[in-house]
């Protein structure tokens, strides 16, 4: 490392700059710097988020190591493009005017493990399956971004775990330690960075192959067999829903020269930008557009335990030019959201802030229209997305994590409802959801109860609908407005 470098990194930590001169004075020696400082965002770099307070942050014992680590990973090939992350800004700046809806979804976390073509297709075919009942009932088109290719770090609420007496670091996700409950395995591995990304690589590619090979075809059902659906009402209702969509395809192909892109199916990625270094090692400088882009998702989100307006999750949000949203939690103050709008949408471009509001289902009521007020106070516009999954966790007495369907339910119905009722508008929904037949979720169809946990519980972090709960979750959905 040369002289001129070493001061960049003692400025700026884990720099990303590949020039190695100039960078005494960024503002005015360095050009990436000073476009980044007279353009649209005032003093901000990939890495002035670590002038703030960052929370929720591994700690590795090697500060060496993960410097290297951060350049390899800021060397590989991006991702996702800019042109993808605009279409999908573009998107959702509809979804915010009432013209699309919103289907985000996926695990909790993504595991190493589970990157293999099952696992990848079983949730593809999910969130397919819910859109094509969510566009068929609210006729409307659904933009779909699956929560994965890159979810894979997890907010802990407590740094340390303790088992029969032994304290380790609590797991913080596939992308920094290992659940295994060994010192080992909990200790903070930056490599894991790098075979995070070669994960979400391997995700997407399988993704994009199956999208262009026509997996989400609609005149191929033998790509949406409904095996996981057990109950029989469920599946005849999904059936009926599927045939008449088929047949009013077919009557459009038939009237018109070319028919509808069938074969087509826009579907985008997201995860939470916890780990900022990760995030931070893949943000470019487009130079087409003159901004910077995190090129790891189209659609990163901050969680509701890094959403401090002061804190560094927000520093490192504002500076680039994707989609971004933000998880609000019951403990929000009204001032604070309106920081944050002003912090991280200053100009008020469309599609560029969404607000994914996670209040549960006791709370909503009292929580929604103060959210509702406080954005309009602000004169902006933003997408509002209901998550009725994360305010509605309890733990059972043998200790399981779950969720309730039908207190899910209850949250949509809500949101739906106060939205419409205080002259906004619900655009769009946020779950955890499988395509694998687990039983982590009570309720549904089949009546799944605290017996059932004990069956099929495999996350190792939040609890997921399965593919039946998703499916019927959809149903009801349509008919909440
Ligand atoms: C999550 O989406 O898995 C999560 C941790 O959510 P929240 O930040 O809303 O608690
Ligand atoms: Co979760």
């Amino acid at each position: 490392m040369g002289a001129t470098e070493a001061v960049h990194f003692a400025r700026f930590g884990y720099g990303i700059h590949r020039k190695t001169a100039g960078y005494e004075n960024p503002s005015r020696t360095c050009s990436i710097c000073a476009l980044m400082r007279d353009r649209r965002i005032k003093d901000w770099y990939p890495t002035s988020w670590q002038g703030r307070t960052a929370g929720q942050q591994p700690l590795y014992d090697d500060p060496a190591e993960v410097e290297r680590v951060v350049a390899a990973l800021n060397r590989m090939p991006p991702l996702v493009t800019w042109g993808e992350i605009e279409t999908l800004k573009a998107e959702l700046a509809a979804a915010a005017r009432g013209e699309r809806f919103l289907l985000q979804g996926g695990d909790c976390a993504e595991s190493f493990d589970e990157c293999s073509a099952d696992f990848i297709a079983g949730k593809l075919k999910i969130l397919l399956q819910m859109s094509l009942v969510i566009t068929w009932g609210r006729r409307q088109k659904v933009i779909r971004v699956g929560r994965l290719a890159g979810q894979f770090a997890k907010p802990r609420s407590a740094d340390t775990e303790t088992r029969d007496g032994v304290t380790l670091p609590s797991y913080r996700g596939d992308l920094i330690n290992r659940a295994e409950f060994t010192a080992e395995a909990r200790r903070a591995d930056p490599a894991l960075m790098l075979r995070g990304y070669e994960r979400a690589a391997l995700t997407l590619n399988y993704v994009r192959a199956l999208i262009e090979g026509g997996f989400a075809d609609l005149r191929h059902p033998e790509h949406w067999e409904l095996d996981f659906v057990q109950d029989a009402a469920l599946a005849a209702e999904y059936r009926r829903i599927l045939d008449a969509v088929r047949d009013s395809m077919s009557f459009v192909e038939t009237v018109s020269a070319r028919g509808p892109d069938l074969a087509r199916a826009d579907f985008f990625t997201s995860h939470e930008g916890l780990h900022l270094l990760y995030e931070q090692a893949q943000t470019h400088l487009v130079p087409e557009a003159g901004r910077w882009y995190n090129l790891s998702t189209h659609f990163p989100w901050i969680g509701m335990r890094t959403a401090d307006p002061d804190g560094a999750h927000v520093e490192y949000f504002r500076g680039i030019a994707n989609p971004i949203a933000v998880k609000i939690g019951p403990e929000m103050r009204a001032d604070d959201v309106s920081r944050l709008v002003e912090i991280l949408d200053p100009a008020g471009e469309p599609g560029r802030l969404t607000l994914i509001h996670r209040f549960g289902a006791d709370h909503i009521e009292r929580c929604l229209p103060r959210l509702i007020d406080a954005v309009r106070a602000t004169g902006r516009t933003v997408l509002f997305a209901c998550d009725p999954m994360h305010g509605n966790t309890e733990t059972t007495r043998d200790g399981f994590k779950t969720r309730r369907l039908e207190r899910i339910l209850f949250e949509l119905e809500a949101a739906f409802r106060l939205h419409a009722e205080h002259d906004s508008r619900l655009g769009g929904v946020h779950v955890e959801v499988t395509g694998e037949n687990v039983t982590e979720c009570m309720g549904g169809a089949r009546g799944l109860d605290e017996r059932d946990l004990h069956r099929a519980y495999r996350s190792s972090v939040d609890p997921r609908l399965n593919g039946e709960q998703a499916l019927e979750l959809a149903m009801r959905l349509v008919r909440f407005n």
